[in-house]
């Protein structure tokens, strides 16, 4: 028999992948499944966007390897968060192109982290961050994110033992599940914290480019110094409605930098350059349309949230991401709640256990279809809750 490597042998399939083979059987028997759970864009990119992208594709010399030749992308993102930020980066030290962040999510733990270090890592969180540093074989400690501390980790209760074997703190706002955003303010603290206890802050923020009401998310490299001791991961996946083409960097630390770049280069061979025309044309050209796609977005939130509260269901309007972040009534097991909801109304939403043992008593609805058909899914689940609540 093939035996797998002992630093995977516990790995499962990713959750997401199990559940769309679960949908898959529902649908082959007729069920009609709203799918309220991946967090992948159904908008598309405007065309301005997709011109970039043929328009590279239709030369005779983009179709080669791109590694080592992607400082013009690198250029862009520099440029980019100086628009976008006020943050000015080096981009031949301080920029690094990456096939899509998670990719480099997984690396940064691969690069620097040896078995006894430990992660820390909020829960709940984007399974990635955890993962990563298990098959480094290092150790996850976690920091809850509590509904009263407004879903940002509590610093100070890190036990010092811990602390002292901590090498990456991460953090991810505008924050995946849970909808929370975070200010300047409080990454000021954090940079102050890891300076003092040698960490080096990962700061995620994918959905920096998704908010409502005008709400603009903060870069951590706002603050001023950060980037001696922190790394930002971005991409055009869920700003421009690219997830699927895979383009994203990491920004900051020029030694974290080098240390992606380096590893990297041993596993893939960068992205294709149309797509990467198409992610420079997404962040330096017009940014006027996020505006009407945000307010896409925020109206489908507030139809699904109408639907929540007919439901009995209590839930605060999140100011950023495409998520709603949901208790659950009576402190139900989300896992089942959700296995339940599945079935007998067809509506599929991730339950919270999924990003960590924090997130149980809560499940994840993504705001990623159609405003009829995020209605309909948010209609059924309120009949069914009701049902449920006059069942018990
Ligand atoms: C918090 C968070 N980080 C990273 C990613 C991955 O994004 P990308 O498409 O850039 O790899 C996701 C995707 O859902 C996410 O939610």
């Amino acid at each position: 028999m093939l035996k797998p490597a002992d630093r995977i042998a516990t790995l499962r399939p990713y959750f997401f992948a199990e559940l769309a083979k679960r949908i898959s059987v529902l649908r082959a028997k007729g069920v009609d499944v709203v799918r309220l759970d991946i967090g992948s864009p159904d908008l598309p990119p405007p065309g301005f966007i997709l011109e970039a992208m043929f328009e590279s594709a239709s030369r005779t010399d983009t179709h080669g390897y791109t590694l080592g030749q992607t400082q013009g992308f690198r250029n862009t993102v520099a440029a980019y968060y100086q628009k976008r930020f006020g943050v000015e980066l080096d981009p031949k030290t301080e920029v690094v192109d990456l096939i899509g962040s998670k990719e480099g999510l997984f690396i940064l733990s691969q690069v620097l982290l040896n078995p006894g270090d430990i992660s820390l890592v909020p829960d709940p969180s984007y399974s990635v961050y955890a993962k990563s540093a298990e098959i480094a074989g290092a150790q996850v400690h976690w920091m809850p994110l509590l509904e009263k501390n407004h879903f940002l980790p509590d610093l100070q209760t890190i036990p010092s033992d811990m602390l002292k074997k901590a090498k990456i703190l991460w953090l991810n706002y505008p924050n995946n599940p849970t909808g929370a955003i975070a200010d300047l303010a409080f990454f000021e603290q954090v940079v102050a914290f890891a300076r003092q206890h040698e960490l080096l802050i990962a700061h995620d923020s994918p959905y920096c480019e998704v908010g409502f009401n005008g709400y603009r998310a903060p870069s951590l490299l706002q603050v001023p110094g950060a980037k001696e001791v922190a790394i930002e991961f971005n991409s055009v996946s869920k700003s421009y409605n690219m997830a699927g083409w895979r383009v994203g960097m990491a920004v900051g630390h020029p030694e974290a930098v080098r240390l992606i770049e380096t590893y990297k280069s041993q596993q893939d061979s960068a992205i294709f350059a149309p797509l990467m025309a198409a992610a420079e044309a997404a962040m330096l050209g017009d940014q006027s349309w996020l505006n009407e796609r945000n307010r896409v977005y925020q109206a489908r939130r507030d139809a699904v949230i109408d639907e929540l509260h007919r439901g009995g269901l209590r839930v605060a309007p999140p100011q950023a991401t495409f998520y709603i972040w949901v208790p659950l009534p009576d402190k139900a097991n989300s896992l089942e709640f959700c296995a339940r909801m599945l079935e007998e109304c067809g509506v599929s939403t991730t339950p919270g256990v999924v990003f960590g043992k924090h997130g149980e008593g809560y499940f994840r609805i993504s705001l990623v279809a159609d405003i009829e058909r995020l209605r309909e899914g948010a209609k059924r689940l309120a009949d069914w809750v009701q049902k449920a609540a006059i069942r018990n």
